[in-house]
């Protein structure tokens, strides 16, 4: 998946986004927002916000900025700033892999079924590691490859199929934070099916941009 089509099909689906995953995927958002837990004023990085489900369930005495890289998506997420009148909210076009945004900047990151839709969900992770600060909280909801080997073999059939729909089937939790300066807090399933997962993760310790994988140990015990 490079980036150009990823942007290409979520730009041709920003108006019928909220339809297919509004209602059904709502439960798992706000529960995964209730793991943030942050005090008053707290700041927020949403990474590939897309038309912006999440936002309303941030309490308002967060102050949060949510990045994606379709401006037909975000012109869905501003039509629903203005709507809801989320002024601690601010959307903007950015690429993950590449986040202009200082070291150690956000109390807490969140990404909502984003990180199997990027081109390098390793970077888009080291990224999200980087602008968080340390004992900061970095919260994932998505579907990563099945525990059981039969299920695994068949969603790493059909990964190239669902990659050109803009997402990958099989991405591998494990390797995904093995080797980050992370520890994985929890770990729960969400609906609908249980078939997403919620992961809660604390950053341990500051992470230089452009550091490659496998230079820090992971506490993965809890996977
Ligand atoms: C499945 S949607 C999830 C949207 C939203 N988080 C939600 O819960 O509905 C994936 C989003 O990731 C965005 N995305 C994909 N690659 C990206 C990248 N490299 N940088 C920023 N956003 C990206 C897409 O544009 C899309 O809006």
């Amino acid at each position: 998946m490079d980036a150009a089509s990823i942007e290409r099909i979520y730009s041709s689906v920003a108006g019928i986004y909220d339809w297919i995953f509004g209602h059904w995927f709502s439960e798992p958002r706000s529960k995964a927002l209730g793991l943030l837990d942050l005090q008053s004023g707290g700041h927020v990085l949403e990474v590939g916000v897309g038309t912006g489900l999440s936002l309303k369930h941030y309490p308002r005495h967060y102050r949060v900025i949510g990045i994606d890289c379709s401006e037909q998506m975000l012109a869905q997420g501003k039509r629903r700033l203005r709507r809801h009148g989320l002024r601690h909210v601010s959307l903007m076009k950015m690429d993950a892999m590449q986040m202009t945004f200082e070291d150690n900047m956000f109390d807490a990151v969140f990404a909502a079924y984003v990180i199997s839709a990027v081109p390098d969900p390793h970077q888009v992770m080291r990224e999200m590691i980087r602008v968080c600060k340390v004992g900061g909280k970095i919260v994932l909801i998505n579907h990563f490859q099945n525990g059981n080997l039969l299920i695994s073999k068949c969603e790493k059939a059909v990964s190239p199929l669902t990659k050109k729909i803009g997402f990958q089937a099989d991405l591998d939790l494990r390797a995904l934070l093995d080797g980050k300066p992370i520890t994985v807090e929890k770990k729960e399933d969400a609906k609908p099916f249980n078939y997403w997962k919620v992961v809660q993760c604390i950053k341990r310790e500051t992470v230089p941009r452009g550091l490659p994988n496998g230079t820090h140990e992971i506490a993965t015990d809890s996977l």
